[in-house]
């Protein structure tokens, strides 16, 4: 409506409001003018005044609607037609052990278009450009395809993006952060998207990478006898503070959020744990978590718990950052951060929950739990009869990263001082800084 409005002057939205009136009386008395053929009045003023005002309201009513054709490319005579044009935008990434540096990048994509497209790259391009990936093509797809923010997913696109395949993908703009990714000839990926005028920028979300990840990951696995290799003593150069600079404010947190309580008549489901590095695994559960009701809870356990359950290196991600996580997933409605370990029944009177459920890779081991002496978690929900167990294929833990890390410990030391690098001559050289949107 705004560009109708801009697109026309003040006689032709007067002209658009009076041929569209309701007004019974003057519609009537216009059709009878319309209909009255100059040649059947009598008098030769009023044939020729008459014929005068049909010549011009024909010329207005046609560049009029040739107008509105330009604004709607489109038929005028319907409302839908005169509607903006969805702008499309395409961005895309390696998404590699996906963050929420990623999904905010996804977020303000989003944001800077109507429709966003997100494009996960082909593996075998990104090891030209920047060394091998954790997870495989198939599992960089599912992960990014598990993101609100994005519209569309395309997967295998190509590391560096042409103007061909934004038209292909009828994309308008490329989006990426204010970052300069390097293909593997040392140019920025999106010069020609750049050179055609159809480049757009968002802020790149600061303290997390897949590279930090990466680094925190190899120093957890490194053995003794790992660190006396020559790779081992170029990589520790690069080593960073383990201390997380991401920064959750609120703002984030309530734009990451679906702002939505559970309805009435909703099956709501409980789903705690200690969602660390998103996986694989995490997402097949909480596909059969969103499976199992209507409205999904995660109770998102603190990073103390966390510690004393996994061992003194984990979480690797603290409490915010895994939030952060679960809240641009589609299959999560709402996130409980440092929930009560042992479930209890005013916790799930007051929730209002349905079912408690509990995922894991083979069987159920909640049983044989017992963080600080308390036991089951699950044993009140149990006796209730309101837990459910669903089996999944993949890990949900931290163990597939680590292991995938363990089998090609140098590639991905090689790859971390790589990427090191090229961050900060990216760094160096980019001019763009804008504000998160
Ligand atoms: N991105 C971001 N903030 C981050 C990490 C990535 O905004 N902390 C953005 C990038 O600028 C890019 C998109 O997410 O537009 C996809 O990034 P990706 O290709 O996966 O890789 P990197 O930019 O190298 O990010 P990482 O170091 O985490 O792999």
């Amino acid at each position: 409506m705004e560009s109708l409005i801009q697109g026309l002057d003040e006689t032709q939205l007067n002209l658009l409001l009076i041929l569209s009136s309701n007004n019974e009386s003057i519609k009537l008395i216009g059709e009878h003018l319309g209909k009255t053929e100059p040649h059947t009045l009598t008098t030769p003023e009023a044939r020729e005044k008459l014929q005068k005002v049909k010549d011009q309201f024909k010329k207005i009513e046609e560049a009029l609607s040739s107008k509105i054709k330009e604004i709607a490319t489109g038929d005028p005579m319907t409302s839908k037609l005169i509607q903006k044009k969805p702008i499309r935008v395409y961005m895309d990434g390696c998404f590699d052990a996906i963050h929420y540096g990623h999904m905010n990048a996804i977020r303000q994509a989003k944001a800077l278009g109507d429709i966003l497209i997100v494009g996960i790259n082909k593996g075998d391009e990104i090891e030209k450009a920047k060394g091998p990936t954790i997870m495989d093509d198939e599992e960089r797809i599912a992960l990014a395809s598990a993101c609100k923010f994005g519209d569309e997913f395309v997967g295998y696109t190509a590391y560096t993006p042409t103007v061909k395949l934004l038209d292909e993908l009828n994309a308008d703009y490329c989006a990426h952060g204010d970052d300069i990714a390097f293909n593997e000839l040392g140019q920025c990926c999106y010069d020609e998207i750049i050179k055609a005028g159809r480049m757009k920028y968002f802020r790149r979300t600061e303290g997390i990478s897949t590279t930090d990840l990466t680094g925190k990951l190899l120093f957890n696995i490194l053995t003794e006898e790992d660190k006396k290799t020559e790779i081992y003593k170029q990589f520790e150069q690069f080593k960073k503070p383990a201390q997380s600079k991401f920064l959750t404010t609120s703002r984030r947190m309530a734009l990451f959020s679906n702002n939505k309580a559970p309805k009435p008549e909703d099956k709501v489901v409980y789903f705690p744990g200690d969602f660390d590095l998103l996986g694989i695994g995490t997402i097949e559960a909480l596909k059969k978590a969103k499976e199992a009701g209507d409205f999904v809870y995660l109770g998102v356990y603190d990073d103390d718990i966390v510690h004393k359950l996994k061992g003194s290196n984990y979480p690797f991600l603290n409490v915010n950052e895994r939030t952060m996580n679960l809240l641009a997933l589609r299959y999560v409605d709402e996130v409980v951060i440092n929930p009560m370990y042992k479930i209890n029944e005013e916790f799930i009177k007051v929730m209002k929950i349905n079912v408690v459920f509990n995922a894991g890779k083979g069987e159920d081991k909640s049983a044989s739990m017992n963080y600080d002496g308390l036991g089951d978690p699950f044993e009140i929900p149990k006796k209730m009869g309101i837990y459910q167990y669903a089996e999944v294929e993949h890990e949900i833990s931290n163990k597939l990263f680590e292991e995938r890390i363990a089998k090609h410990k140098d590639h991905f030391m090689k790859k971390f001082i790589k990427k090191t690098i090229n961050d900060e001559k990216s760094k160096a050289q980019s001019k763009i800084q804008v504000d998160e949107i």
